[in-house]
């Protein structure tokens, strides 16, 4: 999707729709208001007759019949217009953009008001992430094409629009390698192995100018990647675990920003086998790395002045005949044993030697993303994710830009008390616990137990990463939603900054 910034009046420019907002109760802003007069009085009619609504979803066009450039002109719903934030505005926007495509329209020209909480860059930005995510299509793999047609050209105009053009640009960059992420996230898991997930990153994101190195299962061996490697033994899929470098000119010298990301291919649970129902959204296992490994990309197209060190162990979890068994004792990379109790609490074993693999490696800062627990899912729903670390500083930038970006989190507790759960008779500790109490605390207190010295903060991802079903907002079918990317871009420009 090309996009736009362009000054003078809305009604001059050029396109299949002219969008604005409004909230409800139904207000026109300023800029409808100088359009309903170009336009007779249409839209004050339609306010009228109670055909133009502003309840969140809702899209009424009116062809403007050459009385404005634009071909239609577009009223998006923001929903309570005592409570409009940059969700709603993303959510208006996704409907605006699939209102269009149905219509069989490609361009939409947006009109950001001086009106209202937000600033034009903050529309501008929501507008670009509703416009590109709110039309993805899920559903690749059907061959009679059926697909949801895209949104070609956007363009934002409307007062304080020219302020906005740096915010959308970036906005769009990151957009778009959110839905990347969702593309690799909804691939099927006989189709994404890791040896195919690792060719991904090496041809996208060696494009995007990275430096990509990646191990087999035998260096991953040879390097005493011994949790990795017992979770991996079971499959025929070999595993690989990758680390790219952004290493840009003119960085800060204090900081390299380690991004962890699980990447399970499929999780069936390993020979404590999941049950069938629902065991095919496991493929969705791979979310956080997906996600690091794309918000990777978003900041070297970005060109962000800031050091990355990005790493992402992945593999399958299954059961069979090499497969790792409860009660197995492991020796994770930083020389600590682990007894097996579950083999289907397997994220965190292949984490606990990433992370040490990417503290060892120059990482000061450490952020992992994982779907790593059910009771996170049960806790939290679609919305928020958890989030977890060990200094609160370093949880409060990730906060902040979690906030900013559209993809939400929720500040977790992390007690030393819970330690006695991942107490093991036999090894340094165990990998889950007999009692189902607390799950993701105990599951990010077995991570921390990886992390070496310094910053580190944990985002389970279980619930957020991919939808059972749609939000009913900019997500509005089921499946990947690139949780993670605009946080992670949003990250570390702020870092950078
Ligand atoms: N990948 C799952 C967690 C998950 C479940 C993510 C549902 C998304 C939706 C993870 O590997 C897992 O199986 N966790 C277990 C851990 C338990 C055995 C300690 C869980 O949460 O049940
Ligand atoms: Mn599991
Ligand atoms: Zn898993």
């Amino acid at each position: 999707m090309e996009i736009d910034v362009v000054a003078g009046p809305p009604e001059g420019v050029e396109a299949d729709v002219l969008v604005f907002a409004v909230p409800d109760p139904v207000s026109l802003p300023q800029a409808a208001l100088a359009l309903d007069r170009l336009v007779e009085g249409r839209l004050s009619h339609l306010v009228e007759d109670g055909e133009l609504r502003g309840e969140q979803g809702s899209v009424t066009l009116l062809h403007s019949e050459g009385r404005v450039a634009a071909h239609r002109i577009g009223a998006a719903g923001l929903g309570n217009g005592a409570s409009v934030d940059a969700d709603r505005f993303r959510t208006a926007a996704a409907a605006a953009a699939t209102r269009t495509g149905d219509v069989g329209g490609r361009s939409i020209a947006w009109i950001v008001a001086p009106e209202g909480p937000l600033s034009a860059a903050e529309q501008a930005r929501a507008i670009v992430d509703g416009t590109t995510m709110g039309p993805y299509e899920p559903g690749r793999w059907k061959t009679n094409g059926d697909l949801q047609p895209q949104i070609e050209r956007l363009l934002i105009c409307g007062e304080g629009a020219d302020e906005a053009a740096d915010e959308a640009r970036r906005a769009a960059v990151v957009a778009r390698w959110t839905n990347r992420c969702r593309d690799l996230v909804n691939a099927p898991p006989n189709e994404l192995t890791p040896a195919r997930m690792a060719e991904w990153a090496d041809a996208t994101l060696g494009a995007a100018g990275l430096a990509f190195e990646v191990l087999g299962p035998d260096e991953i061996l040879a390097a005493k990647m011994g949790a990795l490697a017992a979770v991996s033994q079971g499959s025929d899929n070999a595993p690989r675990l990758m680390t790219i470098r952004h290493e840009p000119e003119g960085a800060r010298s204090d900081m390299v920003l380690g991004l962890v990301g699980k990447a399970i291919t499929f999780d069936a649970g390993g020979l404590s086998l999941k049950p069938a129902e629902r065991m095919e959204e496991m493929k969705s296992d791979m979310g956080g790395g997906a996600a690091v490994l794309a918000a990777t990309g978003a900041i070297a197209e970005l060109g962000l002045p800031l050091r990355v060190l990005t790493v992402v162990p992945a593999c399958e979890n299954m059961p069979g005949g090499h497969a790792y068994r409860p009660g197995d004792i492991i020796t994770a990379l930083n020389g600590k044993t682990i007894e097996v109790t579950n083999t289907d609490a397997e994220g965190r074993l292949i984490l606990a030697d990433a992370l040490w693999h990417a503290r060892s490696s120059g990482a000061t800062h450490i952020l992992d993303l994982a779907t790593l627990t059910g009771a996170m899912v049960v806790a939290m729903g679609d919305y928020y994710a958890g989030l977890f670390g060990n200094d609160e500083s370093w949880t409060g930038e990730i906060r902040a830009a979690a906030e900013e970006s559209g993809d939400h989190v929720w500040v977790w507790p992390l007690h030393d008390t819970y330690r006695r759960f991942i107490e093991s008779t036999f090894a340094d500790l165990k990998n889950s616990s007999e009692h189902r109490q607390g799950s993701p605390i105990l599951a990010a207190r077995f991570l921390q137990e990886f992390v070496g010295e310094g910053p580190w903060a944990h985002l389970d991802i279980a619930g957020t990463a991919y939808l059972e079903r749609g939000r009913g907002d900019y997500y509005r079918g089921s499946g990947a939603t690139g949780f993670g990317v605009r946080l992670i871009a949003e990250l570390a420009r702020r870092l950078s900054a």
